[in-house]
C-alpha cells in the first residue's frame, strides 16, 4: 500500500474570515475559536494581521502564547514595520510563521501600489529576507496571483524562495480562476520555477464565482500541499474556500486524490457551530457538510434507500463529521453522568463547575421539553458559553409580556444593574419583542439601532428551542447577540441583553459615557 501525501490545512478564519463585513471578534472569542481549531487539528492558524490594529496584535500574541500544537501565523505586508510587528506577536509560539504578501498583478501594481514591477519584486525579496532573519518559517503570497503575468510570477516566486520563503502561496484573490485554469497555473509554476521543490505550494481561493473549494482541490491534484480557507467559507466578500468542504473532499475522495490531512473530522460540526455562533453568521441549510439539510433525506425514494442501506444516498457517514444524533435523546430523568457522557461524545470536555452549570441548564430545559436532543444540547452549550464570555453588565431576571388580538403589546422586564440593584420597568411596542426591547432600553439607556433580527428553531416540534440572533449598531460598531429559550420572546430578550452587554463592555473599554435613551 502506498502512503498518502499530507495536505496541510491552513485556517484563516481569524484573519481573512474576520475581514467578512459585519464580523468583529473580541479577544476571548478569538481565543475560543483558536482552541477549537487546535482540537480540529488544523496545521496552521493565521491568528490575525498583527500590524493592522492593537487589538489584532494582542490577539495574535495571546494565541501564540497559548495554542501549542498548530503553527501560528501572522499576516504582514511587505513592509519592515509589519514584519517586525508580526514577529513580535508570534515569537511566543512553539511554531511561529510570518506570512508576508504583496500585490503582483498589473492591475494592482498600476492602480493600487502605483509602482513598477522591478520595485515590487525588490520589495518582496527584501521583505522575505527580513522575515527569514527573524523566523525560520516564512510564507510569501503574491496577491492577485491568478491575474498576474505568469513570467513575472515565476520570477517573483523564484526570487522569494531564494530569499528564504518556505511556503509560496498562490492566491486567487478575486475568485476569478476556473478550476482548469487554476490547475494549469499550479502545473506551470511547478515546471517553470527552478527552485520550487524548496518550498511548499499553497493555495488561497476566494469564492466570488463559487469555485473556491473546487479550485483548491484542482490545485491539490497538481501538487499543492497546503490549502488555505475558513470555517463555514467565511472571508472577504463571498468568502474563502470552505475548509470543511476541502477537508471532506480529501477525506472522502482520498482514493482518487491520493492525499490525506491531519484533521480530526469528528470536530468539524462543532467547529462550524462555534464559528457561526460567535460570528452570528448563519450556515445556510443546504450548505455541504455542515448545513441543516446536509444529511436529511426528504423524498420517499431516498428515505427508503437510506433505511435499507445508508450508502445508497449518503457518501459520508454523518458521525465522521461529528453530526449530532437525533435518535439519542435525554429526558428529565437523565442524570449528571448521562449528560456528561453525551456531551463528551459531542466533543465537550467540561470541568466540574462547567458540568454543574450545564446540568442545571439541562434540567430546566428538560422540565419544559420532553426530549432533549443533541441539537438542544449543542444550543444549551453555546448559551452557556455566551453567558460566560460576555461580561454581564446587566443581568436579566424576568420578562413578562401581554399581547394578542386587540391588545396593545406591553412588556415588563426586571434587570439587575451593575450595582446589584433590581430595576423594573415597562413599555408598550409594535409587537411583543418591540415592547420588551423598549422596556430594556428604558433601564439600560444605550441608544442603538437594531439592524438584524432572526429566529431559528433548533429542532422540530412546537416545544423546540428558539435561537434568536440579532445585530445592533451602536456608536459606529456592530454587536451580535444570541439567545435561546423554548419561549421565543425570552430568547429575543436574552439576545438583546447579550448584544447590549457587549456594547456596554466596549463602552467601558473606551470609557464612553452612557446616554439616557429618549423614551416615547
Ligand atoms: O486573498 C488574498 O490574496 C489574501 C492574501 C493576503 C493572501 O488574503
Ligand atoms: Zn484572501
Amino acid at each position: 500500500m502506498t502512503t498518502k501525501d499530507n495536505v496541510l490545512i491552513f485556517d484563516t478564519t481569524l484573519r481573512d474570515g474576520e475581514q467578512s463585513a459585519g464580523i468583529g471578534l473580541t479577544l476571548d472569542e478569538k481565543m475560543e475559536i483558536a482552541r477549537q481549531l487546535e482540537r480540529l487539528g488544523v496545521d496552521i492558524i493565521e491568528a490575525g494581521f498583527a500590524a493592522s490594529s492593537p487589538g489584532d496584535f494582542e490577539a495574535v500574541c495571546a494565541i501564540a502564547k497559548e495554542v501549542r500544537t498548530p503553527t501560528i501565523a501572522s499576516l504582514a505586508r511587505c513592509v519592515p514595520g509589519d514584519i517586525d510587528d508580526a514577529w513580535e506577536a508570534i515569537k511566543g509560539a512553539d511554531k511561529p510563521r510570518i506570512h508576508t504578501f504583496i500585490s503582483s498583478s498589473d492591475s494592482h501594481l498600476m492602480d493600487l501600489l502605483r509602482k513598477n514591477p522591478e520595485e515590487v519584486l525588490d520589495q518582496a525579496v527584501s521583505s522575505v529576507e527580513r522575515a527569514r532573519n527573524l523566523c525560520d518559517n516564512v510564507e510569501f503570497s503574491p496577491m492577485d496571483a491568478t491575474r498576474t503575468d505568469i513570467e513575472y510570477l515565476y520570477r517573483m516566486l523564484e526570487a522569494c524562495i531564494n530569499a528564504g520563503a518556505t511556503t509560496v502561496n498562490i492566491p486567487d484573490t478575486v475568485g476569478y480562476a476556473l478550476p482548469t485554469e487554476f490547475a494549469e497555473r499550479i502545473r506551470l509554476i511547478k515546471e517553470n520555477v527552478p527552485n520550487i521543490d524548496k518550498a511548499i505550494i499553497s493555495v488561497h481561493c476566494h469564492n466570488d464565482l463559487g469555485n473556491a473549494a473546487p479550485n483548491s482541490i484542482a490545485a491539490v491534484i497538481e501538487g499543492a500541499r497546503q490549502v488555505e480557507g475558513c470555517i463555514n467559507g467565511l472571508g472577504e466578500r463571498a468568502g474563502n474556500a470552505s475548509l470543511e468542504e476541502v477537508i471532506m473532499t480529501i477525506e472522502t475522495r482520498g482514493d482518487a486524490l491520493g492525499v490525506t490531512t491531519n484533521i480530526d473530522t469528528r470536530q468539524i460540526y462543532r467547529t462550524s457551530r462555534l464559528v457561526s455562533d460567535i460570528t452570528g453568521f448563519p450556515v445556510q441549510p443546504n450548505k455541504a457538510i455542515v448545513g441543516a439539510n446536509a444529511f436529511r433525506h426528504a423524498s420517499g425514494i431516498h428515505q427508503d434507500g437510506v433505511i435499507k442501506s445508508r450508502t445508497t444516498f449518503e457518501i459520508m457517514d454523518p458521525h465522521t463529521v461529528g453530526w449530532p444524533s437525533s435518535s439519542l435523546v435525554l429526558g428529565k430523568l437523565s442524570g449528571r453522568a448521562g449528560l456528561r457522557s453525551r456531551l463528551e461524545e459531542l466533543g465537550f470536555n467540561l470541568d466540574q463547575s462547567q458540568l454543574d452549570l450545564a446540568f442545571q441548564n439541562f434540567k430546566e430545559l428538560a422540565d419544559r421539553k420532553r426530549e432533549v436532543t443533541d441539537a438542544d444540547l449543542m444550543s444549551l452549550m453555546s448559551m452557556q458559553r455566551r453567558r460566560q464570555d460576555v461580561v454581564q453588565v446587566y443581568k436579566m431576571e424576568r420578562v413578562q409580556v401581554t399581547c394578542g388580538n386587540g391588545e396593545i403589546p406591553t412588556a415588563t422586564v426586571q434587570l439587575v444593574n451593575p450595582d446589584g440593584e433590581t430595576v423594573t420597568d415597562a413599555a408598550t411596542g409594535a409587537g411583543p419583542v418591540d415592547a420588551v426591547y423598549q422596556a430594556i432600553n428604558r433601564i439600560v439607556g444605550v441608544p442603538n439601532t437594531l439592524t438584524e433580527f432572526r429566529v431559528d428553531a433548533v429542532t422540530e416540534g412546537v416545544d423546540a428551542l428558539g435561537d434568536v440572533t440579532i445585530r445592533i449598531r451602536q456608536n459606529g460598531n456592530s454587536f451580535v447577540g444570541r439567545g435561546s429559550d423554548t419561549d421565543i420572546i425570552v430568547a429575543s430578550a436574552r439576545a438583546y441583553m447579550n448584544a447590549l452587554n457587549r456594547a456596554l463592555a466596549e463602552m467601558e473599554d473606551q470609557k464612553l459615557p452612557m446616554e439616557p435613551v429618549p423614551t416615547s
